[in-house]
């Protein structure tokens, strides 16, 4: 709907668009201290978006606020039938204006930005403040003096207003027809309950609003809510009573589980959500029929699933995890998954060989009873796994691969860490494994001696491992970064001939290697090497690199010492 309105409307105000004056447009857009171009029109918008897109703007503020106005123009397409209906070619007289004093206000404003960026601070001069007739608002301002200002406006449909903000006032609810608030970054602690008065909102970002910790009671009544933006809002320790009834939320970024009624995960049931998920607290969830609730086999649209569990308490495994678990097993169509504080011993089979058969991501972490990994290898798509904290885990095998004839097709990152008993890993036996994989990380593995030899690593990195470990970094010969750190404290000189094939290398990284002294012959064959960092090696004799270090291309030599 928006993309059809934005394609209809034929685009004619803004010319050559180049990114200084693109910026200082779209700072000013309504309404700032550097206004020079004051053309609030969705033509506009479209060919600000279309020049943007063919351009490939990369100025960052430059993104951030094509990326907000698009944001608008997806979000709140009622928005767009009033921009399409009203007086939309509304122009503003197109004149240099050196501060708000010296605005005149001729006809309707109806839409309205500061520029934030202002060295200048924006105050309203008489005639704005007697403005009425805003439906947007978009940008930041120093000044919270403006508040009052905005909850004036009666009519406004879109409102952002940034990060000074600490608190919102009650008459917030005198903005009947809002559909779009955006309050992300800033800084309050509550929203008033008369916040669920605005019964036409259908978008509401709250989006790392650090100290938010609750959000009101009575969401439930804002029917016309359709995305609620609470990622990063880490205070946030509950969900507010009954979100399910919500039908037309589409996007829900957090969930905590509570225990009561109306705060279990059974709420999730109705809701037809899309793009990312986070489950919190799942401790809470007491059985596969609660889980089951959830609904989440159901929602096809969910591209990304995070499931996390809270407890600590090693020593208490609720019975039921695992039936919690297996319940909780999401839409074939699922790309990212994450699981994090998993209890069980038992791995689901949803997880084992390809129910999940898009997968493109997955991180497992911290799943200590398991001893054994799940069978992941024959994942067609999947690009990048992160193995951590599996303590159980002895050793990885077959188990692993799965029995087609190649295992892990596709996968480019894998990431180890933690595996506080894995002893042995060994790769598929009479078949081929990881033919794609570039970038391996192996993190705090202390009982692992080999690793297998895998020919295409490109990036390979080797932290707080068995000091044996080091030895495996010979064998790969298409290296282009490695990091070796903190593999052996009492290692004095490097094995011998360890880089010695490492003739594509661009990256090298020793670090926390307290007793290495130095690093004769070691760099000898590194004709490719542009950036050398060395950290806390406090006994290796600096002087030596500049004898050792005549790499043509050698840019950057990074020494902490
Ligand atoms: C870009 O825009 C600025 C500000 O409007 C203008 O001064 C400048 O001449 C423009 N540059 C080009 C290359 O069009
Ligand atoms: C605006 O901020 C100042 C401090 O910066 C504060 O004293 C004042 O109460 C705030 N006003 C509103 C309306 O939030
Ligand atoms: C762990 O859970 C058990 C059973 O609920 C409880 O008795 C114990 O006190 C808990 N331990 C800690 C450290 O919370
Ligand atoms: C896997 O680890 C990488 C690096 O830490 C991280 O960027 C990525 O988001 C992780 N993937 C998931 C699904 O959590
Ligand atoms: C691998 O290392 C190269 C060279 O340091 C670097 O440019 C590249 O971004 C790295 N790739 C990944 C996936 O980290
Ligand atoms: C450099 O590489 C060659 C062959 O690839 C090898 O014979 C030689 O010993 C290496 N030099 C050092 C100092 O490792």
């Amino acid at each position: 709907m928006a993309d059809l309105l934005l394609s209809a409307l034929v685009s004619t105000v803004v010319g050559n668009l180049n990114t200084s004056a693109l910026q200082e447009f779209g700072v000013a857009w309504g309404l700032g201290a550097e206004l020079d171009k004051l053309k609030s029109t969705m033509s506009t918008i479209q060919s600000v978006l279309q020049d943007a897109e063919e351009k490939q703007w990369n100025s960052k503020a430059i993104t951030d606020w094509l990326r907000k106005l698009k944001d608008v123009a997806y979000h709140a397409d009622n928005v767009l039938d009033e921009f399409a209906t009203e007086a939309l070619m509304r122009k503003v007289e197109r004149e240099k204006v050196e501060s708000s004093k010296d605005v005149k206000v001729a006809g309707r404003i109806i839409h309205m930005s500061f520029n934030w960026n202002s060295p200048r601070a924006i105050s309203l001069n008489e005639d704005l403040c007697k403005v009425r007739s805003l439906r947007t608002y978009l940008g930041t301002s120093y000044r919270n003096a403006s508040l009052p200002f905005f909850l004036k406006q009666k009519y406004l449909r879109v409102l952002e207003f940034g990060f000074w903000v600490e608190e919102v006032p009650r008459s917030i609810n005198n903005l009947k027809h809002l559909r779009y608030l955006d309050m992300s970054r800033s800084y309050i602690q509550v929203l008033p309950r008369s916040t669920t008065c605005l019964l036409n909102l259908q978008t509401l970002k709250l989006d790392h609003c650090e100290y938010l910790c609750e959000l009101p009671k009575g969401m439930k009544h804002m029917k016309s809510l359709m995305h609620l933006g609470i990622t990063g809002c880490d205070s946030l320790t509950r969900m507010p009573e009954g979100i399910g009834q919500l039908t037309c939320l589409q996007s829900l970024s957090l969930f905590i589980v509570g225990k009561g009624k109306g705060y279990q995960v059974s709420e999730l049931k109705g809701l037809n959500l899309r793009n990312r998920l986070t489950i919190k607290e799942l401790d809470n969830v007491r059985n596969s029929v609660e889980a089951k609730n959830a609904n989440l086999i159901g929602k096809q649209n969910l591209h990304s699933l995070s499931l996390v569990w809270q407890s600590d308490n090693k020593s208490h495994v609720p019975d039921h995890v695992e039936d919690v678990l297996d319940g909780l097993q999401p839409h074939s169509n699922l790309k990212v998954l994450s699981i994090d504080g998993y209890h069980g011993s038992k791995i689901p089979a949803w997880i084992q060989d390809s129910v999940l058969c898009d997968l493109v991501e997955i991180s497992l972490i911290c799943w200590e009873r398991c001893e054994h990994l799940p069978t992941l290898g024959k994942l067609p798509f999947l690009k990048v796994l992160n193995i951590t904290g599996w303590h159980a885990v002895k050793y990885i095998g077959n188990e692993f691969h799965g029995d087609g004839a190649i295992s892990f097709p596709s996968l480019k990152e894998f990431r180890l860490k933690k595996m506080r008993d894995l002893e042995e890993w060994g790769t598929m036996t009479g078949g081929e494994s990881f033919p794609c994989l570039s970038t391996l990380d192996i993190t705090h593995c202390p009982k692992l001696v080999e690793i297998p030899i895998i020919p295409s690593i490109t990036n390979l990195t080797m932290r707080s491992n068995n000091a044996m470990l080091i030895r495996s970094v010979m064998n790969p010969t298409s290296l282009s970064s490695l990091v070796i750190e903190d593999m052996d404290h009492e290692l004095t000189v490097l094995p011998d001939g360890l880089l010695q094939n490492h003739k594509m290398l661009k990256m090298l990284e020793i670090s926390k290697m307290p007793n290495l002294m130095s690093l004769t012959n070691q760099l000898d064959n590194l004709s490719a090497l542009k950036e050398f960092r060395l950290q806390n090696c406090d006994k290796i004799e600096r002087l030596i690199f500049t004898t050792e270090f005549r790499h043509k291309e050698l840019q950057q030599i990074l020494l902490i010492v």
